[in-house]
């Protein structure tokens, strides 16, 4: 482990800016240690509920040019089953980022406190999900609700929270500092672009909720203007997140503003490795800077 990597978001200690983004992989104990044994410096679940969900039926999830189209309905067991899992993972020292949503800011509130209950170490905020109706980017598109939220779970709970906004809003840079100004400890940017993909011999929409979300490649460059038009307006850790596949994505958010970067969509295309090889390039590339940290690194391109 190299001490240039280690990074701190809102209090928590990661031994690097890599993190496991809600929703690939958090949704057992197990999977969640594997990500964690192939070096992420934080691991987020699944988004969870109160209530378990079953989410829609498929095909939920479909590969399109240079990413992932989803739209799976926030499947999940429900907070209260989850303790066992998250116990498991803690015990590794990683630090365990809950993902929680909800139908209204009392929700919120409740499942925040669940979550603290079974163990996490900071929330993270969905109120960017694209494809579930009253909750997700329902919430996350008026600044005023997601001050609602916010407030209703930091007079909940005492740990820190990051609110995971939506890039399919006009302005996010409003969003994020109603967030902030209510007390959410770091912005997440982004969750998934609202997307869709027709078959054109059926004609048929191809997810069956026909309208979801865009991961992967094809939505960095909109992601990275987001963390770079954020990072000017809030003084909390902005985390980047969308489309990152290599070392080379990882340190460019960086440069734009992230203090520490998801990984989502690339772990189905390059395996769980891919935690290692951006690790070990942003670590490369800070020992080329001469430089003694990768927070260095962070923001630099705002100085043009
Ligand atoms: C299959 C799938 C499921 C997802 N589920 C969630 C989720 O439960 N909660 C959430 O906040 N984001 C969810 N996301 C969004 C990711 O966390 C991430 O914001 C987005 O995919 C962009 O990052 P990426 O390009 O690295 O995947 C999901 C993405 C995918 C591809």
């Amino acid at each position: 482990m190299s001490r240039r990597l280690l990074t701190e978001i809102a209090g928590l200690k990661l031994a690097n800016p890599t993190m496991l983004a809600a929703g690939v992989l958090g949704l057992t104990g197990s999977s969640l240690m594997r990500v964690v044994e192939a070096g992420a410096g934080a691991v987020v679940t699944k988004s969870l509920g109160l209530k378990p969900r079953e989410g829609y039926p498929n095909p939920t999830v479909i590969q399109v040019n240079c990413g992932l189209l989803n739209a799976i309905g926030l499947p999940n067991p429900g907070i209260r089953h989850f303790g066992e899992d998250i116990k498991e993972v803690k015990e590794k020292k990683v630090p365990v980022v809950v993902s929680i949503y909800g139908f209204s800011s009392e929700d919120f509130a409740r499942a925040a406190k669940s979550a603290v209950e079974v163990g996490a170490d900071a929330l993270e905020l969905n109120v960017s999900c694209p494809h579930v109706e009253e909750t997700g980017a329902e919430i996350g598109s008026d600044p005023e609700l997601v001050t609602q939220v916010v407030r209703e779970v930091k007079n909940t709970v005492d740990k820190p929270v990051f609110v995971k906004l939506t890039p399919n809003v006009a302005n996010i840079v409003e969003v994020a500092k109603a967030a902030v100004e209510t007390g959410a400890d770091a912005i997440t940017a982004i969750n998934t672009v609202r997307a869709m993909a027709i078959e054109i011999e059926t004609t048929r929409p191809l997810l069956a909720n026909k309208i979801g979300g865009l991961s992967g490649s094809a939505i960095k460059p909109v992601a990275v203007r987001c963390v770079y038009e954020i990072y000017r307006h809030v003084d909390v850790p902005v985390i980047g997140c969308g489309g990152i596949t290599d070392w080379r994505d990882a340190v460019e958010f960086m440069l734009a503003g992230a203090s520490a970067v998801q990984i989502g969509t690339a772990i189905a295309f390059k395996g769980l490795e891919v935690f290692k090889s951006v690790t070990k390039g942003i670590d490369t590339y800070v020992k080329k800077k001469r430089l003694g940290n990768a927070k260095e690194i962070v923001g630099l391109a705002q100085n043009f």
